[in-house]
């Protein structure tokens, strides 16, 4: 996999077994759990081949992590645990019990203001169907926190485990390194698409 800071965590025959060896022990069949997401306990009841993408959008209203691959390839599902990002169509939600989730609705707008990233990307029109979006946003606030002053190409290589079908790439390095300089206390550059 390229790119920085994302990593997977596939238990291949999961589906096959429905049993799950986790880090809780052995799972089988439906079981609660309480996940802690963007701060707060969630209580969900799972399978142990459940993912955590699929916990997710199929029993919150987080639906921010998008579906695109479902393998681990593309990084539109991608959620930080502990601040590291990740690709929750890759995890099983069991095995993130106790573990900090944060999905890009627990950051993208705080006090009625969007974060940084968010107004970069739309400052620089870094999308076009916007399914790969969230991903990005998520990875680029991880990069930014370990990188607050990144050259472009950090930005290109930091940003390798995301994909955009539409091909944004350009709009989302300009954008990364605006916010860069944003969360340096630097004004909002006039004159963008959305200026
Ligand atoms: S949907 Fe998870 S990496 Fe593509
Ligand atoms: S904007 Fe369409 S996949 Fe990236």
């Amino acid at each position: 996999m390229q790119g920085v800071g994302v990593s997977s965590a596939l238990a291949p025959g999961l589906a096959e077994n429905a049993q799950a060896q986790t880090s809780a022990g052995v799972i089988a069949g439906e079981t609660e759990i309480t996940l802690t997401v963007n701060g707060k306990p969630l209580k969900l009841t799972v399978e142990p081949r459940t993912t955590l993408l699929d916990a997710l959008r199929n029993q919150t209203e987080l639906t921010g992590a998008k579906r695109v691959c479902d393998r681990g390839t593309c990084g539109a599902c991608s959620v930080l645990i502990g601040g590291k990002v990740m690709y929750a169509c890759s995890l099983l939600a069991v095995d993130v019990v106790g573990k900090p989730v944060t999905t890009i609705e627990g950051f993208a707008v705080q006090a009625g203001k969007p974060h940084p990233v968010v107004e970069a990307f739309v400052n620089n029109d870094a999308q076009q169907c916007g399914y790969c979006t969230p991903g990005f946003v998520v990875a680029a606030k991880a990069f930014l926190d370990g990188n607050p002053s990144p050259t472009m190409d950090q930005v290109q290589s930091g940003l390798g485990g995301n994909l955009c079908r539409c091909g944004t790439y350009v709009g989302v390095r300009k954008a990364v390194m605006e916010a860069a300089a944003r969360m340096k206390g630097a004004a909002a550059p006039k004159g963008g698409p959305n200026a």
